[in-house]
């Protein structure tokens, strides 16, 4: 058997044999709704792997796969991820949960959560299941130890990042390395390698301190101001108290005098000792610090919000890992280890050719294979990819032009009170309608003039609509005319205007979901917020510098919105400040051109040109992506579920339904038609059962979606098919 099933990988058999690795395969622990699933490309080789194995650190669970900085590519994904998507090269490092609930979880030090889990030699909680390194073919993973690599950084230059990097880019960065800081680094080999061109990189001077002058030249080489050997007689003397943080890596106590180093600080200055070698541990004596009062301490890797620092900071300075790259196999391995104890590696050792080790581990039959496990019943004779299947309702004839926009009730699709709009031009005047019907009986209701609709959510009270509408008066003879427009709270099955929204004048227009409020553009990149009954203004959003195009509510009342100046802002409109707000860089920043935000308000998705943005405020993490790099064919985007699942898109013939997740395409139609069937409007119900869709022809169709659930069916399916030579088309 092989991935999803087993996991192989080169494990240490025994404390007596810990260098005769064996190619063994182990069942991964069950995939859970967060996971994500790696396929290895290369791993570094860290001194903690050889601590592990050796039993320097009292012993482990053997058999045992070590190696914790893993980059490979993203398999597959649980339903619940957002983090990460099929197709992405991504990292992972020495840590792989914790609750992500306790103080220190909430405060970025999810390193020290009483309840972490280490990515190798560790029961992963009730599982059952023992935590395997990255000297495997594959990896399972929660979606929060899981990290996007940027695309400057070749993997085997990552990989090394992903413990050795983040080790010391934590400290450097919470004991503030940076101009005006002299900064040194004890132990010049991975960690110490990295520590002296990071704190280069945030500008603080760098000393490298080593135990001889063999690495100086490379120590200059890596941005070291100046070097230290310390098997030289009387080294400290000239730097004594001038040192502001030292970090050290070293990675044994033999010969070690702590003295010597702690004398080379400043008053209250920082010995951050990250090295962790096994045995005994030196002895601090009080005379050692007294002459400066230094702080002995020490850290554990860092942060997840650190290491995405890490990696900008090392795409955007272009800074390059020292790596030797050893093909994985039992020798390539016990080599990497002698290199190690030796000090002699130059100065990481990063294991490569998985494919050559355990084959090319396709992509493909494993999509295909984990697709079919949640694909419908009704699908496996069509061999379908993916687990969504549409069918049409009804289709209903609304107009005789274009459907502009067309929208439903926020309510569940299933109940009664479920009612329907589309948006279309008279061909005669050109003057806007909307046109109403109820979406399980087909009914309609009066039409009433207006460009946009947004229907609200039941609590608002019955058949309640907010309308935009733009008109223009006469004034005098024939010459003066007056253009304006007005949004109006209205009843649409007696065409009664509820309420006016005084100075609402342009879109978006959007409800609160609780039915409570109604956001509207007032020109000039602002939006209004007023109370829906009484129409009374009760909130403003006015930071923006260029038009908003697009708003959503959190459930909390706090607006998120679209800005042609390149933003994403969440505002608290009673106060009108901006509490988070997201920078869109690149390619589609002017181009705003969909927005969701899921109902817990945990993640708002949004697309700018061909760019799709999911972002988590509170974990203050960005996951972005191009749709012309998922998509096989061009797609015109129309619409977001609300559920921040699903993508809808126009396409040459059709329309498709790509997963946001992964971006790829989870359910296509094909139809001809031409131009005049060209869908061009679409909206989802609020359960994301129904989608909406508007035509060029003026009809609108409702279709129903079905995630399916016939698991059990679907295997039998999966192994009648044997999983090669499948291929999507
Ligand atoms: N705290 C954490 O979260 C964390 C995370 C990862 C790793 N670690 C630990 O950090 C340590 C370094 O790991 P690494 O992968 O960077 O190891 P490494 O590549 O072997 O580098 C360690 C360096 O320490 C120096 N050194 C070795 N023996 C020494 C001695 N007796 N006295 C003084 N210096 C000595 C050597 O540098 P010179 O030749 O320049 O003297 C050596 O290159 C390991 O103990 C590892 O377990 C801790
Ligand atoms: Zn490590
Ligand atoms: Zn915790």
């Amino acid at each position: 058997m092989s991935y999803p099933e087993q996991f192989s990988g080169f494990q240490a058999p025994s404390a007596e044999k810990w260098l005769e690795f064996e190619k063994n395969s182990w069942t991964p622990r069950p995939f859970g709704d967060y996971d994500v699933d790696i396929k290895i490309e290369c791993c570094g080789v860290c001194a903690s792997d050889m601590h592990t194995i050796s039993g320097d650190w009292g012993g482990c669970p053997y058999p045992l796969a070590v190696g914790h900085e893993v980059v490979g590519k993203v398999l597959r994904v649980g339903p619940k991820v957002t983090l990460a998507k099929v197709g992405q090269r991504v990292g992972c490092g020495a840590q792989v949960y914790s609750c992500l609930d306790c103080r220190q979880c909430k405060n970025d030090n999810e390193t020290y959560c009483k309840h972490q889990i280490d990515a190798y030699g560790a029961p992963y909680l009730d599982t059952g299941y023992t935590t395997q390194g990255g000297y495997s073919s594959h990896t399972r993973i929660h979606e929060y130890w899981v990290y996007p690599i940027p695309e400057a950084i070749a993997s085997s230059d990552a990989a090394p990042m992903l413990c050795a990097g983040i080790t010391v880019y934590s400290p450097l960065k919470r004991f503030g390395a940076g101009p005006g800081k002299k900064v040194g680094v004890v132990g010049i080999g991975g960690l110490g390698h990295y520590a002296v061109m990071f704190a280069k990189a945030l500008g603080a001077e760098v000393w490298a301190i080593s135990r001889s002058r063999a690495k100086e030249a490379d120590a200059k080489k890596m941005g070291a101001d100046g070097f230290l050997a310390t098997s030289e007689k009387g080294w400290n003397e000239p730097h004594k108290m001038t040192f502001d943080l030292i970090v050290n890596t070293a990675n044994s106590f033999d010969g070690f005098q702590l003295s010597e180093y702690l004398s080379l600080l400043d008053v209250h200055g920082r010995w951050n000792s990250v090295g962790l070698p096994g045995g005994e541990g030196v002895k601090v004596n009080n005379f050692d610090f007294i002459s400066n009062g230094c702080f002995i301490g020490t850290s554990h890797l860092g942060s997840r919000r650190e290491m995405l620092e890490m990696f900008d900071l090392v795409a955007e300075k272009g800074i390059k890992s020292w790596v030797e790259e050893i093909p994985i196999s039992r020798e390539g391995l016990q080599q990497a280890m002698e290199k190690l104890k030796k000090s002699s590696v130059r100065y990481r050792s990063c294991m490569t050719g998985y494919d050559e080790a355990f084959g090319a581990r396709n992509p493909q039959s494993a999509n295909l294979l984990l697709n079919l496990l949640t694909m419908s019943s009704a699908g496996i004779a069509e061999i379908p990819i993916s687990p969504l299947s549409l069918t049409r309702r009804y289709q209903r004839v609304s107009a005789k032009t274009e459907i502009t926009s067309v929208g439903m009730t926020p309510t569940s699709s299933s109940s009664s009170t479920t009612s329907a709009f589309s948006v279309s031009a008279a061909q005669s005047t050109g003057q806007s309608w909307v046109d109403f019907f109820d979406l399980s009986s087909q009914k309609g209701y009066t039409k009433a003039a207006g460009t946009h609709a947004a229907l609200a959510p039941a609590e608002a009270g019955k058949n309640r609509v907010a309308t935009l509408r733009d008109w223009t008066v006469q004034v005098g003879q024939g010459v003066e005319y007056h253009h304006g427009s007005t949004v109006l709270v209205r009843d649409f099955s007696t065409g009664k205007t509820v309420v006016e929204l005084k100075e609402a004048v342009s879109e978006p227009v959007v409800w609160s979901n609780d039915g409570i409020a109604i956001a509207a553009g007032e020109g000039h990149g602002r939006m209004g917020v007023w109370d829906a009954r009484t129409g009374a203004r009760v909130g403003r959003v006015v930071s923006h510098i260029d038009n908003i195009t697009h708003a959503a509510f959190m459930p909390d009342h706090k607006l998120v919105t679209l800005s042609r100046d390149g933003t994403v802002r969440i505002t608290d409109p009673r106060t009108a400040k901006t509490i988070s707000k997201l920078e869109i860089e690149g390619n589609g920043s002017t181009n705003p051109r969909l927005l969701a935000v899921s109902p817990n308000g945990r993640s708002i998705v949004s697309l700018w040109g061909n760019t799709v943005h999911i972002w988590l405020p509170k974990a203050n993490h960005l996951t972005s992506y191009n749709l012309n790099t998922t998509r096989t064919t061009e797609g015109w985007p129309l619409c977001i579920s609300p559920d921040t699942r699903w993508l809808v898109s126009r396409t040459e013939n059709g329309f498709d339904i790509v997963d946001i997740a992964s971006g790829q395409i989870a359910w296509e139609n094909h139809q001809d038609g031409g131009v005049a069937t060209m869908v061009t409007a679409a909206s989802f119900s609020a359960d994301t059962k129904v989608l909406l869709l508007g035509r060029m022809n003026g009809s609108v169709e409702v279709w129903d979606l079905d995630e399916g659930s016939a698991v059990e069916n679907a295997r039998v399916g999966v192994e009648s098919l044997g999983l090669t030579g499948s291929k999507r088309n």
